[in-house]
């Protein structure tokens, strides 16, 4: 395929063939591997472990194709409900990655970043998260952002606090709130919004994802369960991206 660089009509992404276009931003709400897990015959964790080569997939394919920003769902703030057995594999499985990919991330120029609440994650889990950050600090290619211990409603109860103290202490008037203000509170404030918002395993929903963020993104929806997800569902999902004509509320043309 074509790596051609070129331009979305309305954002600026790489366009790399005539419908096929990568987006500056990309989000992925990795769902389905426990249902892959089960059509297969495996116990659930089975499903989070094939999903973790998914990841490596993705982040590898959208790092080369010049994608800026990869912000990627691995743990919400409702996992936290799930069963202490799953909690503790998934937590171990970020934990090998957050060694085992670092040598990865350095070739392909990525810089890591984390989007959640650090209070409840384990210390060694957050020395790990903050050793691989500072390994890849000074990479200046794609920025992969994994969103753990992650909420959407959490992200924006946690910036509507932060304004709270500071009107509260007089460094800021409540008349100078804007969307700027809260854009820059929110856990990543510089990544920009995503462009393309991917959901597998067919399921409609955004589940407390990236609730501010998304405003103007647009939705594509693979079929496929995450542990299945490929280079090849990657590019349809571009490939839809690229056939979608972006007003963000104003008139096209
Ligand atoms: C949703 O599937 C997936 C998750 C809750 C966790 C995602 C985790 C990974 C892909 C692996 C670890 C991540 C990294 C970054 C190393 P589900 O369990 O809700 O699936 P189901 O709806 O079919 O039950």
């Amino acid at each position: 395929m074509s790596k051609k660089a070129g331009s979305h009509p309305a954002d600026g992404g790489n366009r790399a063939a005539s419908d096929f276009v990568v987006p500056r931003s990309v989000a992925v709400i990795m769902d389905g591997n426990g249902r892959w897990a089960r059509s297969a015959g495996f116990e659930r964790i089975r499903g989070h472990e094939k999903g973790t080569d998914s990841v490596r997939t993705t982040v590898t394919e959208c790092a080369q194709l010049g994608v800026e920003a990869l912000t990627l769902y691995a743990f919400s703030e409702e996992n936290w409900e799930r069963p202490k057995r799953e909690i503790n594999l998934l937590m171990g499985l970020l934990r090998r990655f957050l060694v085992d990919e670092r040598p990865t991330l350095m070739q392909n120029n990525v810089r890591l970043l984390h989007a959640g609440r650090r209070q409840r994650l384990d210390s060694d889990i957050l020395r790990l998260l903050d050793e691989t950050m500072a390994l890849t600090a000074d990479n200046s290619g794609m920025r992969l952002c994994l969103a753990i211990s992650y909420g959407g409603r959490q992200e924006l109860a946690d910036a509507v606090r932060s304004i709270a103290r500071e009107v509260a202490a007089g460094s800021l008037a409540p008349e100078a709130v804007d969307e700027a203000t809260i854009s820059a509170r929110l856990y990543q404030p510089t990544l920009p919004d995503p462009d393309l918002l991917i959901r597998t395993a067919g399921e409609l929903r955004v589940s407390n994802f990236l609730l501010w963020q998304i405003s103007y993104a647009e939705i594509h929806v693979s079929p496929v369960c995450w542990p299945d997800f490929g280079k090849e569902q990657l590019h349809e999902a571009f490939r839809d991206y690229g056939r979608r004509v972006r007003k963000f509320g104003k008139v096209h043309g």
